[in-house]
């Protein structure tokens, strides 16, 4: 694994850390270019409380959670496409170049985002336990195929998706530039998901051992954690469990767990992965243990 730690290491070392992105500009979160609607406290009584400052504030922090999140996804993201290029280089030579532009771009989006947090936001949060835990397990899994299924499937799509939502509510200049530049990046990634589709369904062959599909399965359900802005909750004696309600009604009303359930198994499923079991396992366990365990 020194190859592996060599090629992050050179990644992050050469990688384009966004000079051309105005870093200049300065972050206050107490301006009317931050959003004071939130998606998950919107219409929720001590929310509505709130003066606008500080409801402007609240959605600021929630916002520095989900890239503190997504900044954790893109050091493991480096990491695995770094493993993947050393274990899959006799076997699908070809994907060399792909992979070695995409472990750069990750290292970019890693830099981009630890500097947009700890310097210009001066807000960063560890990551959700449970995507730490599920991006370690991917991480320490020794098939390539998996990494690539759940890093290419599971976290790119959930990303992607992630970055999209921000940049769509993002007025703040600083913020939106980064954001754009990512989503130039990942929708090259997400071409490349398709692109691996044969090669997955070669090695797949409709069939998983059952640790397997609990690696996928527990990736997914961390993807869904992750959205609790918990920390944040905590930080404005917001009541958890009733915040943690109020946010999975929201997700299940608009469609996002849905998605979750039947679009990502889909997705599995077109790379020869079996989801059959999983579809199953995801319509009752995706949200289960998520309003009590904090
Ligand atoms: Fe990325
Ligand atoms: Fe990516």
């Amino acid at each position: 694994m020194n190859r592996v730690a060599a090629l992050v290491d050179s990644a992050l070392r050469h990688a384009w850390a966004f000079d051309e992105l105005p870093w200049h500009l300065e972050v206050d979160p107490e301006r009317e270019r931050f959003p004071q609607e939130s998606f998950f406290a919107e219409g929720l009584p001590p929310f509505r409380a709130m003066s606008v400052a500080q409801r402007r504030s609240f959605v600021f922090r929630e916002t520095c959670f989900h890239l503190s999140n997504l900044l954790a996804g893109e050091r493991s993201g480096e990491q695995l496409v770094a493993q993947v290029m050393v274990l899959t280089a006799r076997e699908r030579p070809t994907h060399r170049e792909f992979l070695a532009v995409m472990a750069q771009e990750e290292a970019k989006h890693y830099l981009a985002l630890q500097r947009y947090l700890s310097e210009k936001a001066g807000v960063l949060y560890p990551a959700c336990h449970q995507l730490r835990s599920a991006l370690d397990a991917i991480e320490a899994c020794a098939s390539p195929e998996v990494k690539l299924l759940v890093g290419q499937v599971v976290f790119e799509w959930t990303a992607a998706s992630l970055v999209a939502t921000l940049l769509t509510k993002a007025r703040e200049p600083l913020l939106a530039a980064v954001l754009r530049v990512n989503l130039k990046d990942e929708a090259r990634h997400l071409a490349y998901s398709q692109e691996l589709r044969e090669p997955l369904a070669r090695v797949f062959r409709g069939r998983a051992p059952p640790e397997m599909e609990d690696l996928v399965f527990e990736s997914i359900r961390a993807s869904v954690a992750a959205l609790f802005a918990e920390p944040v909750w905590g930080e404005l004696a917001l009541p958890s469990r009733r915040m943690r309600r109020h946010a999975l009604e929201r997700l299940e009303r608009q469609g996002v767990l849905n998605r979750y359930r039947t679009l990502v198994p889909d997705q599995l499923e077109r790379c020869g992965f079996p989801a059959a079991r999983l579809r199953r396992r995801l319509g009752q366990g995706l949200v289960k243990g998520l309003i009590h365990d904090a």
